[in-house]
């Protein structure tokens, strides 16, 4: 493209348009820091093309390094940042948690949820692509930052919540993360010591609930406020029990029975006060595509 070659469909067009041009380039590692690309870049740069990307993580060719493509809705929310698309959600503000969260024992030891942040990730990059400033509080994963998301890490549940109050006011809340139900209830300030023929007894204490804290959050209360519950049986039944216990206003219950946690699909149902409405098995970029539209629609019902 730099060299103005056009020897096949793709290069020809970029060749031939007149129309700006975003790229979203993704090689492997060491090419992408070769003095050659950077200097073809620099050309194309100076053209007034623009980039999106590439993110760090792991290559198709099985090495990691900075070279991934973007993901597509991070692609997407670049083209509209770029091309200045209003979204239907400008204007508006979105808080979503994500990922799991780590409760200290002693200074070298945590225990945890199993969480990969992947589901919650996507959701805010498909807040932020349809134009919310959006903010995550996320624990720790191995999730890329979606593009034109603020994103605060953080480990416990306490902070967790204390990190979504600071984010307060929003239009709409997300809860995704898997927050540890319980914390230790006396953290050590040292290393529990190894001794032979005995074991630590560690009591636990209560972590607080974000969602039915947001839920009840008075004035501040988001005016959408969205769960998650997975669940394993009676999941319709359950998730709606839920609903009205954490007092958010849609649960969207995901069937945990198949192989769920940490793939890329999702089985979900979205509940609300109304009823439920089932989802197909999914990719969780596509449920979270679908959910930032249903939030969507829910500020704007007449579009
Ligand atoms: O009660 P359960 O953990 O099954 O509820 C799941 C929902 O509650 C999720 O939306 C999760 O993010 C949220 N949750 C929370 N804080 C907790 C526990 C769960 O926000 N301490």
């Amino acid at each position: 493209m730099a060299n103005g070659l056009a020897d096949d469909l793709a290069t020809t067009v970029l060749l031939a348009t007149d129309r700006p041009i975003l790229l979203a380039p993704a090689m492997n590692h060491v090419m992408w820091a070769h003095p050659a690309t950077e200097a073809n870049l620099e050309t194309l740069l100076a053209r007034g093309i623009r980039t999106v990307g590439p993110a760090a993580g792991e290559l198709a060719e099985g090495e990691t390094g900075m070279g991934r493509m973007s993901e597509p809705l991070d692609i997407i929310a670049a083209i509209e940042a770029h091309f200045a698309l209003p979204g239907p959600l400008k204007g508006r503000r979105a808080l979503v948690t994500s990922g799991p969260t780590y409760e200290p024992i002693d200074p070298v030891r945590y225990f945890a949820n199993r969480s990969s942040g992947k589901q919650g990730h996507a959701i805010a990059a498909a807040l932020a692509a349809l134009g919310a400033e959006t903010i995550l509080v996320t624990g720790p994963t191995h999730e890329a930052d979606p593009a034109d998301v603020a994103v605060t890490r953080i480990e416990t549940a306490e902070e967790m919540l204390a990190a979504c109050r600071a984010a307060l006011p929003a239009d709409v809340a997300v809860c995704a993360a898997a927050v540890a139900d319980w914390r230790i209830a006396e953290r050590r300030n040292q290393k529990l010591k190894k001794k032979v023929g005995e074991v630590p007894i560690l009591r636990l204490t209560e972590n607080p609930d974000i969602l039915a804290a947001l839920s009840s959050a008075g004035k501040q209360r988001p005016r959408l406020v969205v769960g998650f519950a997975a669940e394993t049986e009676a999941v319709i039944a359950n998730a709606t029990a839920k609903r009205r216990k954490k007092g958010c206003d849609w649960i969207v219950a995901n069937d945990v029975s198949a192989d769920v946690m940490g793939g890329e699909e999702n089985l979900v149902h979205v509940i609300d006060a109304n009823g439920s409405d089932t989802w197909p098995r999914l990719p969780k970029h596509e449920v979270a595509r679908r959910l930032a539209q249903r939030i969507a629609d829910h500020f704007t019902p007449t579009r």
